[in-house]
């Protein structure tokens, strides 16, 4: 049984004394360890080993990034700190492949760059605690959004972890558990998401520590629980949604989606619209990483006369017409598969 809470006590990112202190998710939750950043090539490399991970996560960082990358070259260079910004640009777009959310921000905070006002190091944090803001806001109204969608539903089955550890804050899929919860009871289900485990060492530590008490199951029991018929609803985060209203999100997501469809559970997508790539006509085009086989690969294998490979895609896409509702800061699109999502656009 579900206590219910709507606390908030983990924060990924915390700007502090002029540096970005992040939670390493790697130690989680044996370690809760805040690291200093002061540099934008640092944070890519946070980035790209996963210290901190998570669509949103990764885009508020990078926000901060750029900042710190003009704090450092203004105050070093003022002629030529703009190109110096640049290089540390690219940097950070190189650090992770398949979460739109960082090149949004990246392009959000470059374009802020050519107008900056009379103290350019001030201003430019101002944008990058914008994004950060603007990402709390976007999750609780989803939250809401979400837990309206869900009204009475009583089992919820998450994956991966998008909750605050993967967001500016109180996160989007974890998010509609938060207020759900806080309306009523649910039983909340959570995969531990193979193979680095973002479900058994992420979310359900941080469901706890919220007061959300929550069951974690392997990743291969989901049908078996669907077949009992404890799930109404697989709440999930993204990635990436094209247009068309294809998802990419943490691999296994789309084996959840085909098991829904079989066992007429429905599922959720909650992202804010700087996930959408609105220029992506459709899922097939989505970039998915690859990630090392030493992930999951017993160490007697590794070497390069070993026959034995591993493959390990870390993201999947779910096609739309196995999505029941997209849920955005924006509003919600039920069947995206007839509509896609492009009407979300305020740039059109
Ligand atoms: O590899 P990760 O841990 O960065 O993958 C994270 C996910 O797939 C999340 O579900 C997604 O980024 C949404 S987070 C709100």
């Amino acid at each position: 049984m579900t206590r219910s809470s709507n606390k908030l006590n983990v924060h990924a990112l915390v700007w502090k004394d002029e540096q970005l202190h992040v939670l390493d998710q790697r130690q989680l939750p044996e370690v809760v360890r805040y690291d200093i950043y002061t540099k934008a090539d640092d944070i890519a490399e946070a980035i790209s080993t996963m210290r901190v991970r998570g669509a949103p996560a990764i885009g508020v960082a990078a926000a901060y990034a750029v900042a710190l990358s003009v704090k450092m070259y203004f105050q070093a260079d003022n002629n030529n700190w703009l190109d110096k910004v640049d290089e540390d640009i690219a940097v950070l777009a190189a650090s992770r492949p398949t979460a739109v959310n960082l090149f949004w921000a990246l392009s959000v905070m470059r374009d802020k760059l050519t107008g900056l006002k009379a103290d350019p190091i001030a201003d430019i944090l101002r944008h990058a605690e914008e994004i950060h803001q603007q990402d709390i806001a976007a999750n609780k109204k989803m939250g809401e959004l979400g837990a309206d969608i869900l009204a009475d539903a009583k089992g919820l089955l998450t994956h991966c972890n998008a909750g605050a550890l993967a967001t500016g804050g109180y996160g989007t899929a974890l998010g509609v558990i938060r207020s759900a919860v806080a309306r009523m009871p649910r039983n909340v289900f959570a995969g531990e998401t193979r193979p680095w485990l973002q479900g058994a060492r992420l979310t359900v530590w941080e469901l706890a520590e919220d007061d959300i008490a929550a069951t974690l199951i392997t990743d291969s029991a989901a049908a078996m629980l669907m077949n009992s018929g404890q799930v109404d609803w697989i709440i999930v985060g993204a990635d990436r949604i094209a247009a068309n209203g294809d998802v990419a999100n943490k691999i296994g997501t789309y084996s959840l989606a085909v098991l829904a469809k079989h066992h007429g559970v429905k599922l959720m997508v909650v992202a804010p619209t700087s996930t959408i790539d609105f220029a992506m006509q459709e899922g097939s085009q989505i970039e998915i990483e690859q990630r090392a086989a030493s992930e999951f690969l017993p160490d007697c294998y590794a070497g390069e006369n070993s026959l034995i490979d591993a493959w390990n895609p870390v993201f999947d896409v779910t096609p739309a017409e196995l999505v029941t509702v997209i849920v955005t800061e924006r509003g919600a699109i039920f069947n995206p598969v007839t509509t896609g999502v492009s009407e979300l656009n305020q740039n059109d």
